[in-house]
């Protein structure tokens, strides 16, 4: 019988509570933040999360967390939606990564990726880990049928766009590898806020990755990024950039693009903080050599 130690969110966040880190002050300095994700400048490596149905949140949710992002200097993935839906996000001129389901029929796929191409969105991708349901069947996601993807489908895809392609769902060395092999741009390491019960928390299986990735694909990762201090622990390990997603509902729901935008600078300025406090100039010279684990 499941139970909460088996919860995916809470082992993750767990994970990221163990992690402690030392302090070196001296010659440290206010460090730059910004970051150059495929050819483009940005003032922080924490973006949006690929989030979905925010109409539910707030009126134009989505559209807003876009606003937000873009007003914070942020990148924004989206996830799941109509061409209305990711036009209007474009139109607030932030840079979005949308990233499309698996869907059963190949061509739909394909018509998502066009749609997004068209709205003028700054990459593609898929959350190839909503493949399959609970009950062990292929998912169903509002009606439409998904189907896992063969590594051959999936370089079909990523040739089909000029677009940089984002692999978001990737939990293992092996998927890593398989991304590199079909030429994909980034991978987004996630659990995609707990899929699956007793994942591993993606920081804890970051560094592995990174050592076979190296910097030939830009690496990002999710599942209970909250603060600038999650943000930094996750660059320590190996990620260029992470993604936020539950962590701006409440401020979106509260404050519209306003709230996005002020949460993303808060956790940017948590993240300067530690910087500062680790003696770290520049994103680029973060490493793991202050990191320590506490007994997990
Ligand atoms: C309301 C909501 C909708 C989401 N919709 C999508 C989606 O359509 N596509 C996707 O790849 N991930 C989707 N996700 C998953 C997020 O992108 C992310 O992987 C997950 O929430 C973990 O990040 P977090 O802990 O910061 O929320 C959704 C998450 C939430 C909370």
């Amino acid at each position: 019988m499941a139970n909460d130690r088996t919860d995916s969110n809470l082992i993750t966040r767990e994970y990221f509570d163990s992690l402690l880190l030392e302090m070196r002050h001296i010659d440290s300095v206010i460090p730059d933040t910004a970051i150059t994700l495929f050819g483009e400048t940005f003032q922080m490596p924490i973006a949006t999360a690929a989030l979905s149905h925010l109409g539910n949140t707030a009126p134009d949710g989505m559209a807003k967390m876009a606003q937000g992002a873009k007003e914070a200097g942020a990148l924004c993935f989206s996830g799941m939606g109509s061409a209305e839906e990711i036009q209007s996000m474009c139109a607030t001129g932030a840079k979005v990564i949308k990233i499309v389901k698996p869907h059963a029929d190949n061509e739909y796929v394909l018509f998502k990726i066009r749609e997004a191409e068209e709205a003028g969105a700054f990459g593609v991708g898929m959350d190839i880990d909503h493949a399959f349901s609970a009950d062990g069947q292929y998912d169903n996601v509002m009606g439409l049928p998904m189907k896992s993807k063969t590594l051959s489908e999936l370089r079909s895809f990523v040739e089909s766009t000029r677009l940089p392609f984002i692999i978001k769902g990737v939990l293992s060395v092996q998927d890593a590898e398989k991304c590199l092999e079909i030429g994909a741009d980034g991978i987004i390491v996630s659990h995609h806020h707990g899929i699956m019960r007793s994942a591993v928390p993606p920081l804890m299986i970051l560094p592995k990755i990174k050592a076979v990735v190296g910097d030939r694909m830009k690496i990002f990762v999710d599942c209970c990024v909250e603060s600038g201090t999650d943000a930094f622990k996750a660059l320590a390990l190996g990620a260029d950039a992470v993604c936020t997603g539950r962590a701006i509902m409440p401020p979106l729901k509260e404050n519209g693009a306003e709230g996005v935008r002020d949460r993303l600078l808060s956790m940017n300025g948590e993240l300067k903080g530690v910087m500062e406090r680790t003696g770290f100039a520049k994103l680029s010279d973060i490493d793991d050599s202050v990191v320590y684990q506490r007994k997990f």
